[in-house]
C-alpha cells in the first residue's frame, strides 16, 4: 500500500491545487450550471458508443450526476473532472479517474471530448495534464491504465499522444487497475507509469488549445 492513501482501502481523492491549466483550459469540478452541456455529451452517439454514460442521460439525470461528484471524491470512487475554456468557460470534455487499486498504486482513466471541439488537442491536453498529476500530486500513482476499445482509434491516438504505452491486447475487464481474465471484452489496454525518482516529463504537451 501507498502513503498517501487512506485506511479504508480507498484513496482521499483531493483535486488538483491550484487547478490544472493547460494553455487556454483549465481542469476543474463539475458544477450545476455544466448540466445541460453534460446532457449534450452524453446524447452524442461517439461518447454514448465508447464511455459507460448512464441510463436515462437527460439533464436531470446530469444534474444528479453533477451533484454526486464531491460523494465520488470522499469515497474514494472517482475523481471527474471538466475541462472548460479559460476564455468564455464553455465545457471542452472531460477527464477522469476511477477504479481506484490502493495495493498496486493504480487507477483507470477516462476522457471524451465535446463534439465540437475535437481534433485541436484537447483530449491530449486533458490526458496528459491529470496523468502528471495523478503520478507526482498526492495521489502518486505508480500506474494509470486507459482501456481503449480497438475499434476507437481516435482514443488510442489519444493515450498514445499523452505519452502511454501499449500494454497489450486483453481478453478480459481491466479491474482497478489491473487485469482480470473473467470477461471476453477486447481491449486495448495502455498504461502511464510513474517516472523514476525526481525526473519529470518535460516533453512539449501537444496542447493546441
Ligand atoms: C477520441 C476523442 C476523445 C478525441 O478527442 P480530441 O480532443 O479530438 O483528440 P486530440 O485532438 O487530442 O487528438 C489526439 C490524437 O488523436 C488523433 N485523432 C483524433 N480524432 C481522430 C479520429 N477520429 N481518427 C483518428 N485519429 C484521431 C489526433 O490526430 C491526435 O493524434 P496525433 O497526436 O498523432 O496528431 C473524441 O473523438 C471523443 O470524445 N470521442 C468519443 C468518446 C471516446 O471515444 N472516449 C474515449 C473512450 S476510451
Amino acid at each position: 500500500m501507498i502513503g498517501n492513501w487512506g485506511s479504508t482501502g480507498r484513496p482521499r481523492l483531493v483535486l488538483p491545487d491550484p487547478p490544472l491549466q493547460v494553455g487556454a483550459l483549465v481542469l476543474r469540478p463539475w458544477e450545476a450550471g455544466d448540466r445541460d452541456a453534460l446532457a449534450a455529451a452524453w446524447a452524442d452517439p461517439e461518447v454514448a458508443q465508447w464511455t459507460a454514460v448512464p441510463d436515462g442521460r437527460g439533464p436531470k439525470v446530469a444534474a444528479r450526476w453533477i451533484a454526486g461528484g464531491c460523494r465520488r471524491r470522499d469515497e474514494g470512487l472517482a475523481l471527474d473532472l471538466v475541462g472548460v475554456s479559460v476564455e468564455d468557460g464553455r465545457v471542452l470534455g472531460e477527464v477522469g479517474l476511477s477504479a481506484f487499486d490502493v495495493e498496486r498504486g493504480a487507477a483507470r482513466i477516462g476522457w471524451w471530448t465535446a463534439a465540437s471541439e475535437r481534433g485541436r488537442g484537447v483530449a491530449t491536453a486533458m490526458v496528459r495534464a491529470l496523468t502528471g498529476w495523478a503520478h507526482g500530486g498526492p495521489l502518486a500513482l505508480w500506474a494509470v491504465v486507459a482501456e481503449v476499445d480497438p475499434a476507437n482509434p481516435a482514443s488510442a491516438a489519444v493515450a498514445r499522444a499523452a505519452g502511454y504505452e501499449l500494454l497489450g491486447e486483453v481478453q478480459g475487464q481491466l479491474s482497478g487497475g489491473s487485469m482480470t481474465d473473467s470477461g471476453t471484452i477486447d481491449r486495448l489496454a495502455f498504461v502511464s507509469r510513474r517516472p523514476a525518482c525526481g525526473v519529470t516529463d518535460e516533453r512539449e504537451s501537444a496542447a493546441r488549445v
